[in-house]
């Protein structure tokens, strides 16, 4: 139902964009369960004409310099707005509750300053290629002015990452209630990654399944000045990325800040026998001297089994969150 809401003040949008004369309509963004509350700049009020900008900037090749490509052609929907388009692409997903963005954590501050970053600094925006009738006229149902600036671009972009939350995995079912949305299985996985034996639920915390923290999980034996440590200057971050969250994760391969891992099953076989020590090793990877707890099979299987039971496919597949379309 919550996600219903969106579609259709989404849609709306969409239908007003062209003839919209009024000031910004507030767009009231609805959580899901359990999700912590979302902090939205005062200067930057979520609106539907705002979203409806920063949705299709997003898919807008104009953004780049030469318009040569969208932000959406590496941050693809369907794997949670990640891809193989680069090393390490992370999902966007949730970020609105994010403070630090990037795998070393290197852009700080709201969504707004992570946008102004993108726009500013890695597209390199030609405000020239905006001045186009289709996009001011975005820009005037969102900002009440048709000039498109860099910084309106980022402020729009930022209220539509605000739109790009998932919380209705068939996880989030079984929490608000439905048992049988797991399996066995999955059930036994989820008991594990929450127990003191699997420790995940420590660093993939909350229901963003992210502490929004940095940490070493154990991968590499040499890592001084890297991860972390390359922003903060401090050794005891060598090593240390920001903690990917966990949802969606079954789409988003492959897996860690390098692309190392092509499957889930590799993932948790590290975790459970090939963890190696280096000076800043978190203090939660047990027995990281002997590589790991060593799951037994089973164990692996059922983690694996879980981390498919946080796939949010009304997210992955969900319209309002698609390129915009003309007719839409
Ligand atoms: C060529 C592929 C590519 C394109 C195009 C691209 N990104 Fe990314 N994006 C990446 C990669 C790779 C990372 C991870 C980089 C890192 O952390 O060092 C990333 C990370 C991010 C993050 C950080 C997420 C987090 O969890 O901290 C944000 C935000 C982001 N991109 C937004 C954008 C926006 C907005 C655009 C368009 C202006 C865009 N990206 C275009 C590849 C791309
Ligand atoms: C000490 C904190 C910590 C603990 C405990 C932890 N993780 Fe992680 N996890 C991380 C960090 C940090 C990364 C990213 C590391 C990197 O890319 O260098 C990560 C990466 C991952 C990834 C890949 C995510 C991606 O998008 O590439 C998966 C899957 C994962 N962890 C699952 C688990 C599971 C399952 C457990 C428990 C068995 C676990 N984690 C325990 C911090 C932790």
């Amino acid at each position: 139902m919550r996600r219903h809401h969106r579609l259709i003040a989404l849609s709306l949008a969409a239908l007003a964009g062209a003839a919209c004369l009024g000031a910004p309509t507030p767009l009231e963004l609805e959580l899901p369960a359990q999700f912590p509350p979302m902090h939205v700049p005062e200067d930057n009020p979520t609106t539907v004409e705002g979203v409806a900008l920063g949705r299709q900037l997003y898919y807008d090749k104009r953004l780049s310099p030469d318009a040569s490509r969208a932000c959406a052609d590496c941050h693809l929907q369907a794997q949670s707005f990640s891809s193989t388009g680069g090393v390490g692409v992370l999902p966007h997903v949730n970020l609105a509750w994010s403070e630090s963005f990037l795998w070393n954590g290197a852009t700080e501050g709201t969504l707004e300053d992570a946008m102004h970053m993108e726009v500013n600094e890695f597209f390199g925006t030609d405000v020239a290629l905006l001045r186009e009738p289709d996009l001011e006229e975005l820009f005037r149902a969102a900002f009440g002015d048709p000039e498109p600036s860099t910084d309106r671009a980022a402020l729009a972009l930022a209220q539509w990452q605000r739109t790009l939350t998932s919380g209705n995995s068939r996880d989030d079912q079984y929490v608000n209630g439905d048992l049988s949305a797991l399996s066995e299985s999955e059930i036994r996985g989820r008991d594990l990654f929450y127990s003191e034996r699997g420790e995940c639920f420590h660093c993939h915390a909350t229901r963003l399944f992210t502490d929004n923290q940095f940490h070493n999980n154990g991968l590499d034996a040499e890592v001084a000045g890297t991860g972390r440590a390359a922003v903060s200057g401090r050794s005891l971050d060598d090593g240390s990325y920001k903690t990917p969250t966990l949802r969606n994760i079954a789409q988003t391969a492959p897996y860690m800040h390098d692309d190392r891992f092509s499957t889930l099953e590799e993932v948790i076989a590290f975790y459970s026998h090939g963890m190696v020590y280096s000076p800043s090793v978190d203090a939660l990877m047990q027995n990281v001297h002997e590589g790991g707890p060593h799951y037994s099979e089973q164990e692996q299987a059922d983690l694996v089994a879980y981390m498919g039971a946080l796939s949010d496919e009304e997210f992955l597949s969900a319209p309002a969150l698609a390129a915009p379309v003309a007719a839409e």
